[in-house]
């Protein structure tokens, strides 16, 4: 950007315009304010609790009228604005205005940086235009919802999936059985991961890592260099001084080096077609497909990891949900399409979990021209080209104006499956309510399929075969790349007779 470009934005930003126009014309977010949560952009200080700096958005906003008070902007620097949305016409509109077209939105790479260094650019994760466009092309296949639900595909799938959800959960049915306790305490997240890990490398890619192993180096691996994505996005000056004076350079290297062992074996049964592999049809070198096998072993083991954590989780302060899913499932040997769908308590919990916790809490996108959006109920917004877009998901799925009583039957930051059914009763499904969990529009989650068979197992079976009680009153959350229970689902555990 030229000098005298920048200059005119400063002036711009000092003069108090607003760069935004329209029938929701967001409103200006002051960098100081008395007794807000913290400042409203990341520091060293507050970049581990994301959530808060956008609360930080919506501090003293009630006073505004109309979209002013869900649509909110930092404009300083000479910087571009940083637009914050938690109104979900808004959002919606922005995801359906995403993709190669000319002048349509990117995804905003800038809080993703740390992610493209550990796991390589050309991944459609990150890439946007036509590398996005290939990069898209090549996983439609394996992923489509014909491939993984088509009867005789699907139950391939849902055999070993099943078999390695059973055999873990047996593991830990043995150990509490062994203890002689009655009730014991355990920290369930941990244990999810290594089971989404497995399903994705074992019964997904074909490989053939122990348990052991899994549990052991590659787990630990990918969750260290998750962490470091995140800071490495925020500080990677600061961090990779303190890494070279606390000697954690070695350790990170030697994580990254597992991380690449990792792909190696998901790729490795490319070649005899084993697991998915054999849906692939692509003439892509191995090399090309690096970055894509990074992002969907750490992104999927992540994303399915939240959504079955958070599950699990809210279930524990609910024993009577549990006791109708268990009602649901407990003559339930195969989990496919049909039984999962007629297993509607189960379903309406899946939903309302990505709802209230939805596993990616914001959705980044930039405006790459001078940009207008409308929304469906033809209101409109300009954009100005640089803008930087949080869709602020979280808390737009919060919002007692969008989800709360009035609409919903039950208040917006509560837990309750049963305001689908409430929706439903008057005919609104969850498209019409749409809350984002798998994103929406062209750039919707390729995995949703998998990642709702796999965490529908992984749930059904939790609750088949134990009861489980949250040892905390309330269960605060904690985000990173993804969000999580801070408590890392602490329950005291019990074998169900
Ligand atoms: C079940 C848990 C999952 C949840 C809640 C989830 C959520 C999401 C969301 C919200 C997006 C949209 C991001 C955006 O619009 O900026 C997304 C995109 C994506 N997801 Fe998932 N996901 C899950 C599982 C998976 C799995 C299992 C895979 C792969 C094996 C996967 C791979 C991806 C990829 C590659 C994208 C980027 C797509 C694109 O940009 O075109 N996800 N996911």
């Amino acid at each position: 950007m030229s000098f005298q470009a920048w200059s005119a934005r400063f002036l711009q930003q000092v003069r108090g315009v607003n760069p935004f126009a329209g029938d929701c014309l967001p409103t200006r977010v002051s960098l100081f304010g008395f007794g807000r949560p913290t400042l409203p952009f990341p520091h060293l200080w507050n970049y581990k609790n994301p959530i808060k700096i956008f609360e930080t958005f919506y501090w003293d906003a009630e006073k505004e009228t109309g979209s002013g008070k869900h649509n909110r902007y930092l404009y300083l620097a000479g910087l571009p604005p940083v637009l914050l949305t938690r109104e979900p016409a808004i959002i919606k509109a922005v995801l359906a205005a995403t993709g190669d077209k000319p002048g349509q939105f990117d995804r905003d790479t800038s809080p993703m940086a740390g992610i493209a260094r550990a796991t390589g650019e050309d991944s459609l994760l990150y890439s946007n235009g036509p590398v996005w466009r290939r990069q898209k092309r090549l996983s439609a296949e394996p992923f489509s919802r014909s491939n993984l639900f088509q009867p005789e595909k699907f139950h391939g799938f849902e055999q070993t999936f099943r078999k390695t959800v059973a055999e873990r959960l047996e593991t830990l049915r043995s150990h509490q059985q062994a203890s002689g306790e009655k009730v014991s305490r355990i920290q369930l997240e941990p244990e999810i991961k290594v089971v989404m890990l497995e399903m994705l490398v074992n019964n997904f890619f074909g490989g053939n890592v122990s348990e052991k192993e899994l549990r052991n180096r590659f787990a630990p691996a990918i969750e260290m260099l998750i962490d470091h994505m995140i800071s490495d996005t925020v500080a990677p000056v600061s961090l990779a001084l303190y890494r070279m004076f606390t000697g954690r350079n070695a350790i990170l290297k030697q994580k990254m080096a597992d991380f690449e062992a990792l792909t190696d074996i998901a790729l490795s049964g490319r070649a005899e077609g084993l697991g998915l592999w054999k849906q692939f049809k692509s003439d892509a070198t191995d090399e090309a497909l690096r970055s894509n096998i990074r992002v969907f072993l750490a992104g999927a083991m992540e994303a399915t990891t939240s959504f079955a954590s958070w599950a699990i989780s809210h279930l524990s302060h609910a024993s009577e949900i549990q006791d109708q899913i268990y009602a649901e499932v407990k003559d339930m040997n195969v989990y496919d399409p049909d039984n999962l769908m007629s297993a509607g308590t189960l379903n309406r919990v899946l939903e309302e979990t990505l709802r209230l916790t939805p596993a990616l809490y914001f959705l980044p996108r930039r405006t790459t021209v001078d940009t207008w959006i409308e929304t469906t109920d033809q209101r409109k917004m300009f954009l100005p080209k640089g803008t930087q877009l949080r869709l602020d998901v979280w808390h737009a799925n919060r919002c007692e104006e969008f989800w709360g009583k009035a609409v919903t039957g039950y208040p917006a930051e509560k837990f309750a499956p049963n305001r689908w059914e409430f929706l439903a009763k008057k005919g609104i499904t969850s498209r019409d309510m749409l809350h984002f969990g798998f994103g929406h529009g062209p750039r919707f989650c390729p995995g949703r399929f998998l990642g709702l068979l796999e965490v529908g197992l992984v749930v059904g079976a939790v609750v088949k075969m134990f009861k489980f009680t949250a040892v905390g009153e309330r269960t605060q959350a904690k985000a990173g790349v993804s969000t999580k229970p801070a408590d890392r689902v602490l329950v005291d555990l019990e074998l169900r007779t």
